[in-house]
């Protein structure tokens, strides 16, 4: 306990939001030498914790921004001063003491049994994230405990943090044996199986396939103590134990190449576990694995389904440790009981499910169920396990329908106020049995209020689409629950037909799941609109993420597009903690880089990604462009030495195409995206310029070449990799020196005189210095040749965005982000836009919808404007030079009409706030700075002088630029 020597206040500095791997809590991880991190809390007992972020006890653990708070409503009441002034206060309520730094930590991990792993012994350090475990070697399922505390920079100690744990996966592929049981029990074959039917899934299209169902009974001989499943499958799997559904998550083990690799979840199931008898049950669906998969037709074998497999398998191991110290381990082998004749009839990701109530077998999942007609499990060989290193997909929220209508009889449309993605959870009342109710779902409404679907390309508008169409089939005489398993749709609107009565709003919830990483960003400004936009690209995201950062929830497409997550990273990274999930992804771009070394256009790959799409410039890139990402906001170096090697690859292969530096060939691929979706590809518009949108193919890609190597470069230096350090420094020198020759103009000028040719390479820094500002006046020019409006295409837009405010253009970019005219986000949030387009003409009024084979309107791409958003309506700029939020910039801008802004970024250092407001001629400000973290304060009135500050709360305030 200490003396704040200015306000008298006493506190203590304490860790809090413990964290393993990047996760809290985590249970079943592969990572031999985890890495912990926490943050630092600055406890005041004297001042009053209303409004802060706060540690509250027993809360240690938990992400402070798990429960969001409203923000208070600012007077604007600060002392006014005519020149600018800054100090820090004190006072606010919760906010952290000034200047605190940690010297040094101490962290001791104990065994279950109390026994120490490791004591890390007092460290003079001010790393608060990301330590390496360097205990004992760490065995396989077992539970870890640590605890943490840290010294200030006077040398203060803190008090132990509460205590987190972390539990083990299953490490080596031989321990999926019963590992705890090994010893105690007989058998010495004793490997958990991939078990599964002894018929496959179809291949073609003959009605998807019925969704199998496994089971065994099994005793447990004494009380209790602990119990942990580990589970996968080939396929989907539902867990239950005892008639209970095990775990939160759904459609696990997720998507990765299941050639390659495979997820498995570790689950406590110690509540459901009862000494004496028990059963545990699974229900399996084809998912990614055997279902049908977006772009099918790029499949060369001609197969619309089963692109990894076609018999679906679990594969499960029960430890089950006794108080008497027994241990007790259930596996998936021969002994398990299956069958095909359970009530999902089918269930495909993309085409819905049928679930037919007449086939439950009450009974099924608890033990003595009499599963003599059931046949034995088959076994075969699966793939390698890996621990599932992010936040599984959950069900994070439930929506209430806003309106239902009937625009045709017995026909009932559910609106459910926003573009979502999940699936509906339908209440049916008294039905007779055999009574097919039919939801489909969509994104948009026809002008006769009935379902616009053609944009899920369903025949006539490509082959099969994206049905998106779920059945329940009642079984009769009571009120009945329908909700899916194994699918997701992107929807708002839900037709249901087949009740036969008039619904009410009460009778319909849409279920949002999404790969469920924590919100991290919480934005609010004095525009409505610019809340909306937020919202928006908000809802695109979280509607986006199912494993993979895919381009689209809703038509048969769904892939890890890696060109639309390059470009929306820094976004992402705003709005959720992206560190686990890009983790888990990037190991499927990397399983997908071809032998050559071209990073894929999608990831994971189902096609052979040797031989088509891959290598696409700005695609590609995603390999080295979103590691570097994650590193700046997460200071995760392993993260970025794992991608470097085949970010080295990549370079070198768009090298050995390309000798003379001009990006030209591309060997990997049969069509280079480019600047997606640019100006030039809108439909229908009187007086939009056919022409001049899209910046030249080669100039494009060659700026990312650029970028990429110069990527690589400093990876090379923050790793310690000399020689790779010059060299890609060397390159990239060179790379930057024949895009100069080649595209530009001594004056400046850009080949294509494109507004994107100039963003990429202003943002890029390909350009000499004093080309600079000449450049960048060009694309003021180029957009001023389009009246001020976009021309730009998904790669360049936010881009530009971010360069006419780097080179000063702050009403440019302003003009662009308020306005509400074609093409620009206020016109699709004007125009019924929940979520982001994909395209800026995704739907004109007077003309309606684009084409329907390419119309989302829940696409991340454009949405990369959060990026500028973040970065200058509240001025957040993580300091690529100080990864992790060690440091960073605060720069806000104001214009275009705001008179405030506040945003709370909760960083991986913890939570930083920037609010300002426009008061009678003055410009306030107050930030928040974490605790072992700095900033510097860059105010609008004197924009070049930098006001640095330590951890705490400060205000300043100066006169409007
Ligand atoms: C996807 C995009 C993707 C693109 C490649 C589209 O069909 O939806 O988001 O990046 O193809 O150009």
């Amino acid at each position: 306990m200490k003396t704040d020597p200015l306000t008298g206040a006493r506190g203590t500095v304490r860790p809090i939001h413990l964290r393993c791997e990047h996760l809290i809590n985590p249970l079943g991880i592969d990572v031999r030498r985890p890495r912990l991190s926490w943050t630092l809390e600055w406890d005041s007992p004297e001042l009053s914790p209303e409004g802060a972020t706060s540690h509250s006890p027993g809360q240690a653990s938990a992400p402070p921004w798990v429960i969001e708070k409203g923000t208070p409503a600012r007077n604007g009441q600060h002392p006014q001063t005519s020149i600018t002034s800054c100090h820090s206060t004190l006072g606010c309520a919760g906010a952290p003491r000034k200047n605190i730094r940690q010297s040094s930590y101490q962290i001791v991990v104990t065994h279950e049994s109390g026994a120490v792993a490791w004591d890390s012994g007092k460290v003079d350090s001010d790393t608060s994230i990301l330590v390496e475990y360097a205990g004992e070697p760490l065995a396989s399922a077992l539970r870890h405990h640590w605890k943490v505390r840290v010294w200030d920079e006077t040398g203060a100690a803190s008090d132990w943090s509460e205590t987190a744990t972390w539990t083990m996966g299953l490490l080596r592929p031989t321990d999926w044996n019963g590992c705890w049981a090994k010893g105690l029990v007989t058998p010495t074959d004793w490997t958990a199986k991939w078990i599964g039917l002894k018929t496959a899934s179809p291949a073609q299209d003959d009605g998807g396939c019925p969704s199998p169902i496994l089971r065994k009974d099994f005793a447990v001989r004494g009380s209790i103590k602990r119990a942990v499943i580990f589970v996968s499958a080939l396929g989907l799997y539902e867990l239950r134990m005892n008639g209970q559904r095990v775990g939160d998550h759904v459609l696990a083990p997720e998507w990765t190449d299941y050639r390659k690799r495979v997820q498995y979840q570790a689950i406590d199931v110690t509540q459901m576990l009862q000494e004496g008898e028990n059963a545990l049950s699974a229900t399996l669906g084809s998912g990614w694995y055997a279902g049908r998969l977006g772009l099918s037709v790029w499949s060369s074998g001609g197969e619309l389904r089963g692109f990894y497999g076609r018999h679906l398998r679990l594969i499960a191991q029960l430890d089950i440790e006794l108080e008497d110290g027994q241990k007790q381990s259930v596996i998936t082998d021969e002994t398990w009981r299956c069958s095909a004749d359970g009530p999902i009839r089918s269930a495909d990701i993309l085409d819905g499910e049928v679930y037919d109530a007449r086939r439950e077998m009450p009974g099924w999942d608890l033990p003595g169920f009499d599963d003599s007609a059931w046949q034995a499990a088959s076994t075969s060989p699966g793939p390698r396990l890996f621990a599932q290193p992010n936040e599984p997909i959950r069900i994070t929220r439930r929506l209430k329908p806003v309106a239902v209508s009937e625009p045709n009889p017995g026909v009932a449309v559910f609106d459910l106020g926003q573009n979502m993605v999940g699936w509906c959870r339908l209440n049916v009342r008294g039905r007779e049995a055999g009574t097919d109710i039919r939801l489909r779902h969509a994104e948009a409404l026809n002008p006769d209020g009935t379902l616009y679907r053609e944009n899920l390309r369903q025949p006539p508008v490509g082959p099969l689409g994206a049905p998106q169409e779920d059945h329940y089939i009642c079984k009769g005489g009571v009120d009945e629950v329908f909700e899916p398993h194994f699918t997701y749709h992107g929807f708002r609107y839900v037709e249901v037909t087949g009740l036969g009565y008039r619904p009410s709003l009460n009778d319909l919830e849409g279920c949002v799941l999404h790969s469920a990483a924590a919100n991290t960003g919480k934005f609010e400004c004095s525009s409505p609109l610019l809340n909306k936009i937020m919202t928006a690209i908000q809802w695109t995201q979280r509607g986006n993420l199912h494993g993979i950062p895919e381009d689209c929830p809703q038509r048969d497409e769904r892939l890890g597009w890696t060109g639309d997550i390059q470009v929306f990273a820094q976004t992402a990274i705003f709005n959720m903690d992206m560190a686990a999930f890009f983790t888990k992804w990037l190991r499927d771009v990397r399983d997908a880089q071809a032998d050559e070394g071209g990073f894929p256009d999608f990831a994971p790959h189902p096609f052979d990604c040797n031989t088509r799409a891959n290598g696409n410039p700005g695609w590609g890139d995603a390999g080295v462009i979103v590691p570097w990402r994650a590193y700046v906001n997460y200071g995760d170096l392993r993260l970025l030495e794992e991608n470097f090697h085949s970010g080295k690859r990549w370079i070198e292969f768009i090298l050995l195409h390309n000798p003379s530096l001009i990006w030209r060939n591309f060997p990997g691929t049969e069509w280079v995206y480019g600047d997606w979706l640019n100006g030039d590809t809108f439909v229908g518009l009187p007086d939009w310029p056919q022409t001049g949108g899209e910046v030249p193919k080669d100039l494009y890609a060659t700026a990312f070449f650029a970028y990429s190597t110069e990527l690589i470069a400093r990876s090379a230096e923050v790793l310690g990799h000399k020689s790779d350090g010059l060299r890609y420094t060397e390159l990239a020198r060179d790379i930057r020196a024949a895009f100069n020759r080649e595209f530009v103009s001594s004056e400046g000028r850009v080949k294509g005189d494109t507004q994107a040719g100039y963003a990429l390479a202003l943002h890029f820094d390909l350009l000499p210095e004093t080309l600079r500002p000449l450049a960048a006046q060009h694309m003021v020019r180029a957009l001023n040749a389009y009246q001020g409006r976009l021309s730009t295409g998904i790669q360049s837009t936010v881009r530009m965005m971010l360069e006419l405010s780097r080179y000063g253009y702050h009403e440019e970019a302003y003009a662009l982000m308020t306005s509400r005219t074609i093409p620009s986000w206020g016109y699709m949030v004007e125009h019924g836009g929940t979520t982001i387009w994909e395209r800026w003409d995704g739907w004109v009024e007077g003309r309606g919808f684009q084409n329907a084979g390419m119309n989302s309107f829940n696409h991340y791409a454009i949405g990369a404007v959060g990026e500028w958003m973040w970065k200058v309506i509240i001025g957040l700029n993580p300091d690529e030079h100080q990864p992790g939020w060690k440091h960073f910039i605060v720069r806000p801008v104001p214009g275009g009409g705001l008179t405030s802004a506040r945003g709370t970024y909760h960083s991986i250092r913890g939570p930083v706030t920037v609010e300002w407001h426009l008061v009678d001629g003055t410009f306030q400000l107050d930030i928040t700075v974490p605790c072992n973290s700095s900033a510097t304060v860059y105010l609008p009135s004197d924009g070049s002088q930098p006001h640095a500050v330590g951890s705490g709360t400060h205000h300043f305030e100066s006169p409007t630029a």
